[in-house]
């Protein structure tokens, strides 16, 4: 399978399909990365693309007259690349009906909390701020909701004592990287089909 992954920060969970891919050989996982889209420039997601020998795009919202020529460029940059499954990881920007349109059923997103518990841009300050015992991460198919679309895994990360924001979310990160890895393969590899809300992967 043809993946496009789409960030906008530091592209952790990017690098963790790339190392995979590099060690067990994109024919066994069943699936490589053929580009790299973020919604800004610079950020260290695209080095990490552009260290991989990979395509890059960037699609800035600031520089579309509207936010549906954005989606609408989005989709084209995105679709340039032939992707079989499109991969949001760390994508902080909300993709419209144009995207969706295009690539809604091939499209998961990975979100650092246990979904629908905490969505959004702040889900692990949210949940600390909450102060639950446990969160995690979730993989889901998006749909046109925020963080809303049917979840295909989720990973569980204790919350400890003296946990601040960003050591909670390193930690989830570890989960959420692994967790990311696998759902991909198994979809690239398996296949699967969504009904409603219940994602099914053969086993
Ligand atoms: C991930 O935890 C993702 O779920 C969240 O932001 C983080 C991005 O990390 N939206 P990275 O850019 O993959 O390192």
């Amino acid at each position: 399978a043809r993946l496009v992954v789409l960030v906008s920060g530091s592209g952790t969970n990017l690098q963790a399909l790339l190392d995979e891919i590099d060690s067990v050989g994109a024919e066994r996982y069943g699936a490589r990365v053929v580009a790299v889209g973020a919604d800004r420039a610079g950020v260290a997601g695209l080095e990490r693309a552009e260290r991989a020998g990979l395509p890059t795009f960037t699609c800035q919202v600031k520089d579309h007259p509207t936010r549906a020529d954005w989606d609408r460029a989005l989709a084209e940059a995105t679709a340039a690349h032939r992707p079989d499954l499109v991969v949001s990881a760390g994508f902080m920007k909300i993709v419209g009906p144009e995207f969706l349109a295009r690539f809604g059923g091939r499209l998961v997103n990975t979100h650092p909390a246990l979904l629908p518990s905490f969505p959004g841009a702040h889900g692990v300050r949210d949940a600390l701020a909450y102060g639950v015992k446990v969160t995690g991460c979730t993989v889901h198919f998006v749909d046109d909701g925020v963080d809303t679309g049917p979840i295909i895994a989720q990973g569980v990360v204790e919350v400890r004592e003296e946990d601040d924001e960003s050591a909670l979310h390193e930690r989830i990160k570890e989960v959420e990287r692994r967790l990311l890895v696998d759902v991909v393969g198994r979809l690239a590899r398996d296949g699967y089909r969504i009904e409603g809300r219940k994602v099914r992967v053969p086993a």
